[in-house]
C-alpha cells in the first residue's frame, strides 16, 4: 500500500467531507488566517498562504509543513487585483485546481467618523471588500468549469451590531455580507456554495493591537462582560467553522452567515 505523505499523527477519517483540490487562505500569516490555514492542512487540502506579509506567510507554510501537511507561501496584496490573479496562476500551476477559497485578510482602525480620511476609507474598503471580489473572481472559473466549489468570507459582529469608532470597518464587512449573499444565490446551480463568518472578539494580534496598550487585561475584562461565555473567542474556535462550511458536512448551507460572538447577540 502507498505510503500516505500526511503525518502519521494525523487522525484518521479527516479528509472526509472534502476533495482533492487545494486551498486558498488570504491574511493567512496571522490570526484565524493562519489557524484557519492550519486547520484545512490537517484535513489533507493542499493549502495556498496568501499574505502581504511574506515573512508571517512563509512562517504559516513553515507549520503547515512541520505538521506533515502540504502548502506554498504567496506575498500578495489583496487589494491588488493583479497581483491575486498572478498568485491565483501560479497556484493552480503549484498545487493544482482551487475548490477552497477564504477570504480573511483585513485591518482594523479605531477613528470616528470625522476624522476619517478619504484615503483611510478606501483602504479599509479595498482591503476588505475589493480583495474579497477580487479573489472571488480569480478563483471562479475554475470552480464554474468544475461545477464545484466552496468559498467562506470574513465578516464581522460590528457588521451585525454596529461599532463607534469603526464605521468604515462595519460597513466593509456589512458589504462582505451583501456579496457573499449574493454570489450565493448567483452560483447555488452551479455547485458552488458560499458563506461566511461573523466573529465577536477574537484574541489575535489584530484585536490586541486595536485596543489600550498597558490598560489591555482591563480592556478585555470590559468586554467580556457582555459576553454570556465570559470570554474572548480564539482563532482555533473560528478556523473550525471555515472547516465546517467548506466541507461536505456543510452542504446544504449558502448564503448564511455564521456569527460566533460568545453569545453576545441573539437575534
Ligand atoms: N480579531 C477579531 O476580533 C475579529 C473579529 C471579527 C472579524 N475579524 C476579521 O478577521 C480577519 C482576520 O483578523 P485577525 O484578528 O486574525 O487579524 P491578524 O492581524 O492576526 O491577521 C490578519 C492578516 O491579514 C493580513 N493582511 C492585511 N492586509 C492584507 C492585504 N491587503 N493583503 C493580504 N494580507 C493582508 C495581515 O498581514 C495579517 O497577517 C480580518 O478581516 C478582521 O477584520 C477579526
Amino acid at each position: 500500500m502507498a505510503k500516505s505523505s500526511r503525518t502519521p499523527a494525523q487522525p484518521a477519517g479527516l479528509t472526509e467531507g472534502f476533495r482533492e483540490l487545494a486551498a486558498v487562505v488570504t491574511g493567512a500569516g496571522s490570526g484565524m488566517g493562519r489557524a484557519t490555514a492550519l486547520a484545512l492542512a490537517r484535513h489533507g487540502l493542499a493549502v495556498a498562504v496568501l499574505d502581504r506579509n511574506e515573512e508571517a506567510a512563509k512562517a504559516t507554510t513553515d507549520l503547515i509543513i512541520g505538521d506533515g501537511g502540504r502548502a506554498h507561501a504567496y506575498k500578495v496584496d489583496v487589494s491588488r487585483s493583479r497581483e491575486v490573479d498572478r498568485a491565483f496562476a501560479k497556484i493552480q500551476k503549484k498545487l493544482g485546481p482551487v475548490g477552497y477559497l477564504v477570504n480573511i485578510a483585513g485591518i482594523d482602525e479605531l477613528c470616528p467618523l470625522e476624522k476619517i480620511t478619504d484615503e483611510a476609507w478606501a483602504r479599509m474598503f479595498s482591503i476588505a471588500v475589493n480583495g474579497c471580489f477580487y479573489c472571488c473572481r480569480a478563483a471562479l472559473p475554475g470552480m464554474m468549469e468544475r461545477g464545484f466549489g466552496s468559498i467562506v468570507n470574513m465578516s464581522s459582529l460590528h457588521a451585525v451590531r454596529g461599532q463607534a469608532g469603526r464605521t468604515h470597518y462595519a460597513a466593509s464587512k456589512a458589504a462582505i455580507m451583501g456579496l457573499t449573499k449574493s454570489l450565493a444565490r448567483e452560483k447555488a446551480a452551479l455547485g458552488i456554495r458560499v458563506n461566511g463568518v461573523a466573529p465577536g472578539p477574537i484574541d489575535t494580534p489584530l484585536w490586541r493591537s486595536g485596543r489600550g496598550g498597558g490598560a489591555l487585561t482591563k480592556d478585555i475584562a470590559e468586554r467580556v462582560k457582555v459576553i454570556p461565555l465570559g470570554r474572548l473567542g480564539t482563532a482555533e474556535e473560528i478556523a473550525e467553522i471555515f472547516v465546517f462550511l467548506l466541507s461536505s458536512h456543510a452542504s446544504y448551507i449558502t448564503g448564511q452567515i455564521v456569527t460566533a460572538d460568545g453569545g453576545e447577540i441573539m437575534p
